[in-house]
């Protein structure tokens, strides 16, 4: 069982990857992956939505609790959803604390800014570990104006340093940092002690993640920054089109997939 503990003592890079379900989540389990996130990407990759945003705390903790049910070894980290932190300091506390307690995960991932340090030390203090999230965070595309590359001038680049440091602090255990220049991230990395996971974040990360759907090539569009390591979408079109070639032939069912019970027989 990876524990966030192991992270912060990993001598080589670590692996990150989504899931959303529990045959997918026995796969990157199966694979020896390290961390499993439970990301609200699953609103593009799997629910149909256009964004993040309108993903919901029931559709977490239910995919949350399929992941935690079909993984033995990966560390799982559920992400907690747009609105469901940051509102009110009790609600936030409750909703990552029912993202261990129902759905069994073993932390939570928070897409942090100014506004969640404060939170992260709560939720820390509680027993609720807290991974932080800098640089792209999705569920801000509409305050950002779109998905472009955050850190990009000094400004930027010294404010994501100091909230790192700030999260560091306020006893994040891991941080991920998404989509920003791969020298910020190198620095970012050199400056802190707790491991940070990128994603666009060049090669100096102590970890990666990827979405499961863009490493194995299963979505028709992946950002520009993911490698397909598979076409698993071409595989499943040749299955798709076999199977129905099949039935429409009259191959399938075959005799090996049918049974015929002798006693039926004189029913008719
Ligand atoms: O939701 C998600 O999948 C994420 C990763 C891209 C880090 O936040």
């Amino acid at each position: 069982m990876t524990t966030t503990r192991d992270l912060r003592n990993r001598e080589e890079p670590f692996t990150m990857l989504t899931a959303y379900d529990a045959p997918t989540a026995a796969l990157v389990d199966e694979a020896g992956i390290d961390v499993i996130l439970v990301g609200d990407s699953m609103g593009n990759a799997v629910l149909g939505y256009d964004s993040t945003l309108p993903v919901t705390m029931d559709e977490v903790a239910s995919r949350t609790a399929a992941v935690s049910r079909a993984v033995d070894d990966a560390l799982v980290v559920a992400d907690m959803p747009f609105l469901s932190f940051g509102v009110d300091e009790a609600e936030s506390v409750r909703n990552a604390g029912r993202l261990l307690k129902e759905a069994g995960a073993d932390a939570v991932k928070i897409e942090s800014g100014r506004h969640t340090v404060e939170m992260t030390e709560r939720m820390t203090d509680i027993g609720i570990p807290v991974m932080a999230h800098l640089g792209l965070t999705p569920q801000h595309v509409n305050r950002l104006g779109g998905y472009a590359r955050q850190g990009t001038d000094r400004d930027a680049a010294e404010e994501i340093v100091e909230l790192a440091g700030a999260h560091e602090r306020a006893g994040a255990f891991a941080l991920v940092l998404e989509h920003v220049p791969a020298n910020l991230a190198g620095a970012v990395t050199e400056a802190l002690d707790m491991p940070t996971i990128g994603i666009g974040a060049g090669p100096d990360c102590d970890g990666q993640v990827l979405v499961f759907n863009d490493a194995v090539g299963l979505g028709d569009w992946s950002p520009p920054f993911a490698k397909q390591f598979g076409d698993v979408r071409s595989e499943m079109q040749s299955a798709l089109a076999e199977y129905q070639a099949a039935v429409e032939g009259g191959e399938f069912p075959a005799s090996e997939h049918s049974h015929v019970e002798a006693e039926l027989d004189d029913l008719y």
